[in-house]
């Protein structure tokens, strides 16, 4: 019995690292509103406190942002990236919203004081958004322009990475040393947290007290992060604690796993999270 156990284990490992993930696909999205969400996105005339989103999720970097910027006002949080975010199932820190559309709703009111009493009020003789909104056959009101964010949201998949290409077929698209880094991503449990083709953004996890010296521990259980474009969007953590990624590697293996990983082993995940940096979203251009 154990040995047949043991047989169906290795060959877990052996064929499990890269057929358990599909490569990231675009996710069907409405061209007019998104590109109406798209231009709301970079306003700042949109908020009261003229901030747009794009002011603490800057699309012209990696779409996070930093807690220490002077813009963002929860100076406790930093804005983590928007880039994949419709392959979220969870949304914030504290995952307490599980749908895209109530996410803008929050992000709207909280970071923006904008509700839709104070939206439908201010537009409904700003001739600028009238005139916005109308193009594309709509009325300015507030239901539109969370629909409309929505909708931008959903383009910002970024497709394409080497991890990716090499899912569709190319076997040279990632180098040795990533192929190593994903086995090792596999064989330390990391995927057991940072799941799916998002490689991250389902679920939430205790993060672990103990070891709050190098941790910089946050409170409890928290939303684990996608590792999609994660060498472009330092700093790292919801309070921004880590700047270099391999460091913030080192921290998790003794926070979240409980030992010291070997250097070796650090570059080579390293290596391989460089090949889920995907392409720029079409939209962007
Ligand atoms: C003042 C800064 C600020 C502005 C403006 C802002 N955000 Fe955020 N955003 C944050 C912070 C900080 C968080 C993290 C909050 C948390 O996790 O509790 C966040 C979280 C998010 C999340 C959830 C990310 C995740 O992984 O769960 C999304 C999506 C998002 N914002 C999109 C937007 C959009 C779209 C806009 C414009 C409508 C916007 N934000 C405006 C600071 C901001
Ligand atoms: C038990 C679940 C769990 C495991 C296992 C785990 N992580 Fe994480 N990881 C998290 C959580 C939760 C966070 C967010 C921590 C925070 O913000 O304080 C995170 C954050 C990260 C970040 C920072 C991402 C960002 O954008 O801020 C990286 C990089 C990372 N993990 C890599 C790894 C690697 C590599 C491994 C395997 C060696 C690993 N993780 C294992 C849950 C886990």
């Amino acid at each position: 019995m154990n040995k047949i156990f043991f047989i169906f284990a290795l060959l877990l490992t052996l064929f499990a690292d890269e057929n358990v993930y599909k490569p990231i696909a675009s996710i069907p999205y409405d061209k007019d509103l998104a590109n109406l969400g798209k231009q709301l996105y970079f306003d700042v005339n949109l908020s009261p406190k003229k901030l747009s989103c794009n002011s603490c999720h800057n699309l012209n970097l990696s779409g996070n942002g930093t807690n220490n910027s002077g813009i963002n006002t929860d100076n406790e949080n930093n804005p983590p990236t928007v880039l994949n975010i419709a392959y979220s199932n969870l949304f914030f820190k504290d995952a307490s919203i599980t749908d895209l559309k109530e996410q803008v709703k929050r992000t709207l009111k909280t970071d923006m004081d904008i509700t839709p009493k104070e939206f439908n009020n201010r537009v409904k003789f700003n001739v600028a958004y009238q005139k916005l909104f109308n193009s594309i056959g709509l009325s300015a009101n507030y239901d539109n322009l969370v629909n409309a964010l929505v909708e931008f949201e959903k383009a910002l998949v970024t497709l394409d990475s080497p991890f990716d290409l090499y899912l569709k077929g190319d076997k040279n698209a990632i180098s040795m040393q990533a192929k190593r880094g994903l086995k090792l991503f596999n064989f330390y449990g990391c995927s057991s947290c940072h799941n799916g083709n998002n490689f991250g953004g389902n679920i939430m996890a205790e993060i672990n007290k103990s070891f709050s010296v190098g941790c910089n521990v946050s409170d409890g259980k928290v939303k684990v992060p996608t590792l999609r474009n994660v060498t472009i969007t330092e700093p790292y953590t919801y309070i921004g604690a880590f700047v270099n990624l391999s460091d913030m590697i080192r921290a998790m293996s003794v926070c979240q796993l409980g030992i010291i990983m070997p250097d070796e082993d650090v570059d080579d995940i390293v290596e391989f999270l460089k090949t889920l940096e995907g392409k720029r979203p079409k939209i962007l251009e």
